[in-house]
């Protein structure tokens, strides 16, 4: 039976949402989005002309909040020079500026950079990596990941690969994917116990570790202290294992320090960095490698050389806007402001804490969360918000906050606000 698809959740004056396909959205039933004219700090405009505070920072890529003068002066000089051109066989100053940048702020010897266009790929490269990494010292075996539960690592087939598959949103998808391990954190001595026990009974066809450090966000905004991720870089070492952290959340000030790794005192084999990297502004990822994993690609053979090579890899407006907001972290006090969040956060979520169906309430850095028991329907929670004057987008059981880093006293009194008042109406 053919089904009309095309009259459903038309935007007013704006034809042609019959022919977009949303995220994460069951078409049938989703609530329509909402549509926005304009940005501007932390307020996000819409058609009608009503303005919401952002609580989300545009899926916590924003650290600058929208139209950051800086950024968009860098991207239209660099717009009216030269927006792209291949990184194969060519280069340009953009990117070179922005790799050596990002090797000085990276502890330890991660030093080479490979670009690429999103957080996804950025680990699909991180992974080539680790598996090539071996493959080209002989071990071919040595292609499996450990990986956590409730972690997230992206939508494309080897992140879905090593996500785990319910916190992550693909079990449906299993068929699809290589299989990996997914094991407990090793938060405890237990845990810790089991995942020794785990690498030493497999060990040879294990390449490395993957781990969102200190926050793993999409599984459900949970929190872990360093301990955790030093154990992962003992074990790592113990048994010849590459670590590699997913920074594309926590990179760039989010958990407090520029890097979880470096909040940590842990220095991975290799980082993946997206979201933040731009300010929000363009998409630009880069998965970065320690001189260890490079030597291991430094050869006379070319079967070698690692096979990858996105057509916008290193797309210039992107880089440029990426120089602009590490600019912006040199110049002006992005981490105190973070930290000014934090304790804003605790005190202003606090009141949800005991409140009947919420069962936890914590803050890491610009990350503010009311885990609650359930949530029966996302889409009512996400309008109710609206009618608040917020953009706030719930997930899973969680109700979070990642506002922009700028965002105002203000501004972030009535995120919290309205949070504590919706999540105390839900039970009464
Ligand atoms: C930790 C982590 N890794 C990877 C990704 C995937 O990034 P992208 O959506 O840019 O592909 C995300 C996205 O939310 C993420 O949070």
């Amino acid at each position: 039976m053919a089904v009309d698809t095309s009259k459903k959740n038309e935007l007013p004056g704006w034809p042609g949402l019959e022919h977009i396909w949303l995220p994460y959205a069951q078409m049938k039933t989703a609530a329509p989005p909402l549509p926005v004219v304009r940005t501007q700090g932390s307020r996000i405009v819409l058609a009608d002309g009503r303005e919401l505070i952002d609580g989300i920072a545009s899926w916590w890529t924003a650290c600058h909040g929208y139209n950051q003068p800086h950024i968009r002066h860098t991207v239209a000089k660099q717009l009216k020079q030269m927006p792209h051109v291949m990184f194969g066989g060519l280069a340009h100053e953009p990117a070179l500026t922005l790799a050596r940048r990002l090797a000085a702020l990276l502890p330890g010897n991660l030093s080479r950079v490979f670009f690429s266009d999103s957080g996804s790929v950025a680990i699909e490269v991180a992974l080539k990596m680790a598996a090539q990494y071996w493959i080209n010292q002989g071990q071919r075996e040595r292609t499996q990941f450990i990986a956590f539960k409730d972690g997230y690592h992206g939508d494309t087939t080897g992140a879905m690969a090593v996500s785990d598959p319910h916190a992550g949103m693909h079990s449906i998808y299993r068929g699809l994917m290589p299989q990996h391990v997914i094991a407990e954190l090793p938060a405890d001595d237990a845990s810790a116990a089991a995942i020794e026990a785990l690498v030493t009974r497999r060990g040879g066809d294990i390449a490395g570790i993957i781990v969102e450090p200190l926050v793993q966000g999409a599984g459900g905004m949970k929190f872990h202290d360093a301990a955790v991720l030093k154990r992962l870089r003992a074990l790592a070492d113990k048994h010849d294992l590459l670590l590699i952290f997913d920074e594309v959340f926590t990179g760039f000030g989010r958990t407090g320090k520029m890097f979880a790794c470096e909040a940590a005192g842990v220095t991975p084999d290799m980082v993946a960095l997206s979201k933040a990297l731009t300010g929000g502004t363009l998409p630009l990822a880069a998965t970065v490698a320690t001189r260890k994993v490079f030597d291991a690609f430094w050869s006379d053979d070319p079967k070698k050389a690692l096979m990858h090579g996105p057509s916008y890899m290193a797309n210039a407006l992107a880089c440029a806007a990426a120089n602009a907001s590490l600019d912006l972290f040199e110049t002006e006090p992005r981490l105190q402001q973070v930290a000014t969040i934090s304790s804003a956060m605790l005190e202003g979520l606090e009141p949800c804490r005991g409140m009947p169906g919420v069962k936890d309430v914590r803050v890491k850095g610009a990350i503010g969360v009311v885990e609650m028991d359930a949530i029966d329907n996302l889409d009512a929670l996400r309008a109710r918000f609206v009618a608040e004057g917020v953009f706030v987008r719930p997930f899973g059981n969680i109700v979070y906050l990642t506002p922009a880093f700028t965002i105002s006293k203000d501004e972030l009194k009535t995120l919290t606000d309205a949070v504590v008042k919706v999540v105390r109406e839900r039970k009464q």
